[in-house]
């Protein structure tokens, strides 16, 4: 094979240089990157008799990891695959199995898990066009599919950018609602910080992620200015203490987020009416699809987001419902031009004012400078499988929660917390009060990974459907096993 790091032979005479040359070994990389890839397409036969984690204590699994610092080579190339299994993926959680019912993180494709391969590899640093130009255009054609598919009307002029995660798309997402909030007031609060602020407020769901709370304490806001609406039983933010805090805050409200999807239960807000409420009080409404907007790949749910194209900034998710490896997630803004709105700066060394296609810097919408090509394995999902693909995805496991939860009413010793209105199941075994013991004696046991939630002081345990080979027999199993680790504790 030709590689120009072939041709260019350095002086073998020179201890040095073949140091260098090898560690750029065309032949090393092939051999290696086949045996890894052998090791992970092991994780694709979902095999039950692997645990989903090998769990050990923080304090155990350090001594794996106290060697002293290499200053030479520890290992060589071909010990690499044996290392990799026995300290890393033996200690991993097994994301990939079907008894995995943690938290909200995808059961990436492999094919995507490839692309962050090409994306690392080629490391296209992506702060301005010049700096990966492909990688710029393949994001921008995410972000104008993403928008298509909130509403192709509406949003036909939306834009926006790819975030490491969630939780900086909210950051991102907010600062352009402030800067928005703040020249409608004649300020600049970007430019002039605290000094120039006057008191201004986010009105959210009791159950927003903290990722909200956080934002506002980066702004500057203070933490205290988001005031917490109250929900129903179902999870949904209550419509008339929503409107009567806008009337108490009138003209100080900055933003509105509403969830599609809240984190501890995935209740989807009334959007329709939210955003109706933002619109007469001219509010920017943000909605926090980190989890749910994924269900805009199925005709079939789509509906459940009626009204999502209301809103001004939406957050959408790759690496949850959308089968990405993390992290990718899009902010996306109904207005393109809202999309400068979050950051502005400059810096003689990287951006050029005259360029015409400044347009395209990325780094002008986000808070990222150097950042990964995100968009790869969006554009590679997309193209390769096609929306209606992934919507299959998505459906299968809300289905799969839908069974869970039938499941979990048939009996009687169990308490379903109400009706998954995603593929978040909420629940608790009745006869063993103390709930995050149950949870602590599955995960330990590495027969199963799942969460907890406390839900107005009472802990429940937390069930995602992320994987789509889980089934009811695994459900069934999660079930004995919580009533087995609850009776085993009840009599220790
Ligand atoms: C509704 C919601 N928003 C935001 C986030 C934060 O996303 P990330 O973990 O990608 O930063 C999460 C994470 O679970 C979430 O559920």
């Amino acid at each position: 094979m030709n590689s120009p790091i072939k041709q260019r032979k350095m002086n073998p005479s020179d201890g040095d240089n073949t140091l260098i040359q090898d560690m750029f070994s065309q032949q090393d990389f092939l051999n290696l990157g086949q045996q890894i890839l052998q090791l992970l397409a092991e994780y694709l036969d979902n095999n039950l008799s692997s645990p989903v984690i090998g769990y050990q204590s923080a304090s155990d699994l350090t001594i794996k990891f106290t060697d002293p610092l290499p200053i030479q080579a520890r290992l060589k190339i071909s010990e690499f695959p044996e290392v990799l299994q026995q300290q890393v993926l033996a200690n991993a959680l097994n994301i990939h199995h079907p008894r995995n019912f943690g938290h909200q993180v995808a059961t990436p494709l492999p094919i995507a898990a490839l692309c962050d391969l090409v994306a690392a590899f080629t490391n296209q640093a992506m702060a301005i066009y010049e700096t990966g130009p492909s990688a710029t255009m393949i994001e921008r054609q995410v972000i104008h599919w993403l928008c298509q598919l909130v509403d192709t009307e509406t949003w036909a002029q939306g834009d926006g950018l790819l975030t490491s995660g969630g939780a900086q798309a909210n950051l991102t997402a907010l600062l352009a609602a402030r800067q928005a909030y703040s020249l409608a007031q004649g300020k600049n609060y970007w430019d002039s910080g605290l000094n120039a602020q006057a008191p201004c407020f986010i009105l959210t769901s009791e159950h927003c992620h903290y990722s909200v709370a956080r934002a506002a304490g980066i702004m500057g806001l203070g933490t205290q200015a988001v005031i917490k609406i109250p929900c129903d039983n179902n999870g949904r933010m209550q419509l008339d203490a929503l409107e009567s805090q806008l009337n108490r805050y009138a003209g100080k409200v900055m933003a509105i987020v509403a969830n599609a999807g809240c984190t501890p239960s995935g209740s989807i807000d009334a959007l329709t009416e939210i955003g109706g409420l933002a619109q007469q009080h001219q509010v920017w409404l943000h909605i926090d699809g980190a989890h749910g907007a994924s269900m805009l790949f199925s005709d079939k749910l789509r509906d459940k987001l009626q009204g999502i194209a209301v809103a001004d900034s939406v957050v959408w998710d790759g690496h949850k419902l959308g089968y990405l490896p993390a992290t990718v997630s899009a902010v996306l803004f109904k207005r393109g031009a809202d999309s400068m709105l979050a950051f502005a700066q400059q810096a003689s060394y990287l951006f050029d004012e005259e360029n015409p296609d400044k347009a395209y810097d990325q780094s002008q919408r986000t808070l990222e400078c150097t950042k990964r090509m995100m968009g790869l394995k969006w554009w590679a999902a997309f193209n390769l499988y096609g929306t209606q693909s992934l919507g299959k995805l998505v459906e299968h496991v809300f289905d799969t929660a839908q069974q869970m939860a039938g499941k979990i009413q048939q009996r009687e010793d169990f308490e379903l917390l109400m009706s998954p209105q995603t593929n978040i199941v909420v629940f608790r075994y009745l006869p063993y009060p103390q709930q995050a013991h149950i949870r602590k004696a599955l995960v330990h046991s590495g027969q199963f990974h799942l969460t907890q939630v406390d839900w107005h002081g009472e802990i429940y345990l937390r069930a995602t459907i992320m994987n789509p080979f889980t089934d009811m027999q695994d459900v069934d199993a999660l079930l004995d096993a919580v009533k087995l680790a609850a009776e085993k504790l009840r009599l220790a």
